[in-house]
């Protein structure tokens, strides 16, 4: 067996769509198994960019793709991104894409619900406004609709009764107008046959897959300190996004899952509200963010940066499942007279050296730091060890020491191409 899972494990958007890409390459089937179009994965090849959010990022390389049943899908958003990247050259069709039948639907209802609630909430989540986390209640709340009721109206009526006894009480006490009944009716009915024709079977699917030998590789979405376990709660995404989500959130065995990558970026960052105890408000901080391009794909939001943080991402690969990580945009580092690395946080007199689940002692800790020399030379675009200065070096291997973990593949630019392979994770260990 030789699969590989791909998880961010720090708060998203540490380079996973190009790794996974990369992987793709050499992969037989690609699936997504949490998150929804809350996701932003960007993609470079030669000089196309594609930005994708719910498209396994297999369709890039026209490998067979999966949206597995724990993804939240919108349809609309679905349809219109299949159009944006048929615009770029890239056809999507039933061939190529299929959509768990048991997958849970992304309503307009959700995204105004998750709109409302952020716009009325003193305590702000920072969302995506995607309706991610209403949707997730209305799954476990067990009156969501799900993407095989596209295809029987005779019952739609009845499940969208069930949804909106629940969603009309709630929009009245935000004092927004009630959704009707028919008025939804009619436009999933308008929806469901662009939709129907890539319904499947996520499990039957990889089933097959796993019997025939084929080479799955299972994309992540968001990060180990989003999941809604492990992550810092409440200022997390609705999901697990932790490796073993990848089982529940497809339909194979746990032990299907094969190696696990958990991408790393070489400093930290996060979108949205929340702890982040490296955070720099700086001009440090600016730095990084311009060097970076440190926007949102999804929100166009600037993300807020730090120093690299060694406690979390040392916390994340144990309950993340991460056998070794892909340190990515190490140029970002490029010209620093000192690089500064978090290996501990001090808390009331006490040194930790892991993150307390207690959001108000997260917010209180103080990061004590390692200072390393910076390298004047570049990195970026280096295929090889040997075209690493030697600071870049110690600094990679210091990382690896702090965090337990080893490095298996190191991104030097967005370029496919440029990435320095360690321990190719679809070989066996
Ligand atoms: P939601 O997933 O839209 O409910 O947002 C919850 C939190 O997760 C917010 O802080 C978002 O900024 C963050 N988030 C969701 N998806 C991503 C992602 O793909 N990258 C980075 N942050 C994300």
């Amino acid at each position: 067996m030789s699969n590989v899972t791909v998880i961010g494990a720090q708060w998203g958007d540490e380079g996973k769509g190009k790794i996974i890409d990369w992987l793709s390459n050499r992969a037989d089937m690609v699936v997504r198994f949490q998150g929804g179009n809350n996701a932003g994965h960007t993609i470079v090849v030669g000089d196309k960019t594609y930005k994708l959010s719910l498209l396994p990022s297999g369709v890039v390389q026209g490998k067979r793709s999966i949206i597995g049943n724990g993804v939240v899908v919108d349809p609309w958003s679905l349809l219109e991104e299949i159009a944006k990247v048929g615009a770029a050259g890239l056809t999507v069709t039933p061939d190529i894409l299929v959509l768990a039948e048991n997958a849970t639907l992304v309503l307009p209802l959700h995204r105004e619900l998750d709109a409302l609630r952020e716009e009325a909430s003193s305590q702000k989540i920072g969302t995506t406004k995607r309706g991610i986390g209403p949707t997730y209640e209305d799954k476990v709340g067990r009156r969501a609709i799900r993407a095989i009721d596209l295809k029987d109206f005779a019952s739609l009526p009845a499940k969208i009764d069930r949804l909106l006894a629940h969603h009309n009480v709630l929009r009245k006490g935000f004092g927004a107008t009630e959704v009707d009944a028919g008025a939804l009716l009619n436009q999933l009915k308008e929806i469901a046959p662009k939709i129907v024709p890539f319904l499947g079977s996520s499990w039957r699917e990889l089933d097959a897959a796993r019997k025939a030998g084929k080479r799955i590789l299972f994309e992540g979405a968001q990060a180990v300190l989003l999941d809604i376990d492990h992550g810092t709660y409440p200022f997390v995404t609705s999901s697990n996004t932790v490796a073993g989500q990848a089982a529940a959130g497809a339909g194979v065995s746990p032990r299907a899952i094969g190696t696990v990558l958990g991408i790393v970026k070489s400093y930290t960052t996060r979108v949205g509200e929340g702890p982040f105890p490296t955070e720099l408000k700086d001009a440090t901080g600016e730095k990084l963010g311009e060097r970076g391009h440190e926007f949102g794909t999804v929100t166009g939001r600037k993300r807020r940066c730090g120093w690299f943080d060694a406690v979390l991402v040392r916390q994340t690969c144990v309950t993340g499942g991460v056998d070794g990580i892909c340190l990515t945009k190490l140029d970002v580092l490029d010209g620093f007279d000192e690089i500064k690395v978090c290996t501990g946080y001090q808390l009331d007199g006490q040194t930790l050296d892991y993150l307390p689940a207690d959001a108000n002692l997260q917010a209180r800790l103080t990061p004590v730091y390692e200072t390393l020399e910076g390298w004047k030379e570049t990195t970026r675009g280096a295929r090889s060890w040997a075209q690493l200065p030697a600071n870049a070096i110690k600094y990679v291997r210091r990382v690896e020491e702090l965090i337990g973990t080893p490095v298996s593949l190191l991104s030097t630019s967005p370029d496919r191409d440029d990435t320095i392979t360690v321990q190719d994770p679809f070989v066996d260990r």
